[in-house]
């Protein structure tokens, strides 16, 4: 058989109708598994699932808010009552500019509700289907969980709360099979990158992809087909001596800069 298949195995994905989502629950769908898109644009999740069907490709998507307890935990239900969920990526996340004078409270609020409580609400809802299950929890966190980024301080204490909720899921959970990882990702060619420069450079925004692609020492921003494939290893059974592990995918960024 050939390596890092998900055949009969049911994934969920979140914020997967856009960028580094879309392009795993893509591979995941590629590589067997049942996927499962949850995410809260309607238009988008709608087109995405309509071009995945052009390709041959099955797969539901689900709108919902990750920030929102009460539904993501029915949801979870219902879908576990049809088929054992096998693996959850919570990749759902938003960006935030600005440093700590900068940052209002209602700006770290909105910020701690999507990527901090949405990855909690998920996971919470997910845990006891996939306890004794072999379980795989993949948390999309970032390279601004472990190093400083300029003037991105709610951003930051968001993902390195990501990071450290990977490693408190991992240690509590790791004997009832169920392994959790997080990817940390420097920038990635997404619409999330393309939205941040045309709100925050709309003069230079050519200038601004350049200088952001050169952030990385190998001279460009990852795509998110390269993110893709190393969710889809983590997923898969060839990872399964792998726990509490973050997983830098970066063009250098964190050993090589400076
Ligand atoms: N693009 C990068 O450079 C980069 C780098 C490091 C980490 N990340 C992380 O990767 C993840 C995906 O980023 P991307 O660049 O693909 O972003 P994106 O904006 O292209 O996609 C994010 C998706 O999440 C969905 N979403 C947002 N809030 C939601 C909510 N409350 N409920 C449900 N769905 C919601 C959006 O509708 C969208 O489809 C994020 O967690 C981000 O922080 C991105």
């Amino acid at each position: 058989m050939k390596p890092f298949q998900l055949t009969h195995k049911t994934a969920l994905v979140t914020g997967g109708a856009s960028g580094i989502g879309r392009a795993i629950a893509e591979t995941f769908a590629k590589n067997g598994a049942r996927v499962v898109i949850l995410d809260f644009n309607e238009t988008q999740a709608k087109e995405v699932v309509e071009a995945f069907k052009a390709e041959g490709l099955e797969l539901q998507y689900i709108i919902c808010d990750v920030s929102k307890a009460e539904e993501i935990q029915q949801i979870v239900d219902d879908i576990a009552s049809q088929n054992k969920i096998d693996i959850l990526v919570n990749n759902a996340g938003v960006a935030h500019v600005g440093n700590i004078e900068n940052t209002t409270e209602a700006d770290l609020d909105r910020i701690y509700s999507i990527n901090i409580k949405g990855v909690y609400n998920c996971v919470k809802a997910v845990i006891k289907h996939m306890k004794g299950n072999n379980g795989v929890i993949i948390n999309m966190a970032s390279i601004a969980s472990s190093v400083g980024i300029s003037d991105r301080f709610a951003y930051s204490m968001s993902k390195g709360a990501v990071l450290t909720m990977t490693y408190s899921i991992a240690k509590d959970y790791v004997d009832q099979g169920i392994r959790c990882n997080s990817i940390s990702p420097a920038r990635v060619h997404t619409p999330f990158v393309d939205g941040f420069i045309a709100k925050n450079y709309p003069d230079n925004q050519k200038e601004m992809f350049e200088k952001l692609s050169k952030t990385q020492p190998l001279g460009r921003m990852g795509k998110p087909a390269e993110i893709a494939h190393l969710a889809l290893y983590l997923a898969s059974d060839e990872a399964s001596f792998i726990t509490g592990t973050d997983f830098p995918i970066d063009g250098g960024f964190i050993k090589l800069n400076g």
